[in-house]
């Protein structure tokens, strides 16, 4: 089959602005959102136009460089000044999924490159980089799919929870993109979606994106994952995530985790595709991992829309963790990394900052 060519955009770089597709409306109305500061794009991130660890990276890194567009005539002082101010606002916008911090420090590298540079030049380098994180994260996913779709028998019936395909990355695609890269190799793969409760991403966004591919998805409550498991209907779970610790620990979605005890109780794969950017080789398990927890009005209702009691008491973690040992499997665009650990993980960030 050929290869999937996607039809939209989940962010886009278009006459010297950003524009990103509005998750929040999605599927009632595909609205393409301008974005020209720094600020803007941290509001963008934190109020969810944009999520998914991967997209969220390259949205940050396109707003440093729309605000080193914007300040490029000032002098070098307030050039300097109001740029750090753009790195700490993205930085604060969710606090996570680790590839939005990767991302910063990947510019702040570009624009230490550019000491000696006046502020046009650096935000010419600063705007290169952006672009080369957004090529970098579709060629990731490509080899990460490469990679995974080994994994998938043909046939199979693969549950999958939150959204981890084209609008979560800059496109194809982590969990999704093994999904995509098994057709493209010929088999055939249909997709059990949570519907992932409070935000619904299974429901609003991975059914949505599928469907635009005629990739057979079938929705479900995120309560009958375990009853499909026991009536023998899921072959293999595969996720994203949001960051991984060092010892292979991961971080994502809620509601993964309860996903993953059910698959070890029934015997069925547990995989995990995540890019190194999502690898937070300085964490040293899941337990530091800081959890976002989100406002109450998410479990209460859904726009305005209320079916719970005003003013019950709420909690709202959006990511849960994931302990090692329930992974069958870690996807990497480096290849396949079977019951991830400590010493893999290491050996694995080695030599990838060799291949560098
Ligand atoms: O709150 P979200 O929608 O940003 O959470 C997204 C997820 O948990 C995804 O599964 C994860 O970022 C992997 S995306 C390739």
């Amino acid at each position: 089959m050929a290869g999937f060519r996607s039809k939209f955009d989940t962010l886009r770089w278009r006459d010297g602005r950003l524009e990103m597709i509005d998750q929040r409306v999605l599927p009632a109305e595909i609205l393409y959102l301008p974005f020209d500061s720094a600020m803007a794009v941290a509001d963008g991130i934190r109020s969810m136009v944009v999520r998914g660890a991967p997209a969220i990276g390259c949205a940050a890194a396109y707003g440093i460089a729309l605000d080193a567009l914007r300040l490029r005539h000032q002098p070098p002082a307030e050039f300097n000044r109001e740029l750090g101010s753009a790195f700490c606002a993205l930085a604060a916008s969710r606090p996570t999924a680790v590839n939005l911090f990767w991302a910063l420090a990947r510019m702040r590298s570009a624009w230490e490159t550019c000491r000696n540079a006046d502020a046009a030049q650096s935000a010419e380098r600063l705007l290169e980089e952006a672009h080369a994180i957004f090529a970098d994260d579709v060629a990731a996913n490509r080899r990460m799919g490469r990679h995974g779709a080994e994994l998938i028998k043909d046939g199979a019936r693969v549950l999958t929870h939150c959204n981890a395909g084209a609008l979560a990355t800059a496109g194809h695609g982590t969990a999704l993109g093994v999904i995509r890269s098994a057709i493209e190799g010929g088999k055939k793969v249909s997709v059990i979606a949570d519907e992932t409760r409070p935000f619904l991403q299974g429901a609003r966004l991975t059914a949505w994106e599928l469907m635009q591919d005629d990739i057979p998805v079938t929705l479900i409550a995120d309560n009958a994952a375990g009853h499909l498991m026991s009536r023998g209907e899921i072959d293999a779970v595969i996720v994203g995530a949001d960051r991984v610790a060092g010892n292979g620990d991961v971080a994502n979605k809620i509601g993964t985790y309860q996903v993953a005890v059910l698959a070890r109780r029934h015997n069925i794969p547990f995989y995990v595709a995540a890019p190194l950017s999502t690898i937070d080789g300085a964490i040293a398990c899941g337990a530091d991992i800081t959890i976002e927890e989100r406002g109450a009005d998410e479990v209460r209702g859904h726009g305005d829309l209320h079916w719970a009691p005003a003013g019950v008491a709420v909690r709202n973690p959006v990511f849960d963790v994931t302990p090692a040992e329930l992974v069958t499997a870690l996807i990497t665009e480096q290849g396949v990394m079977r019951a991830p650990d400590a010493c893999k993980i290491k050996a694995l960030l080695n030599e990838s900052r060799h291949l560098k």
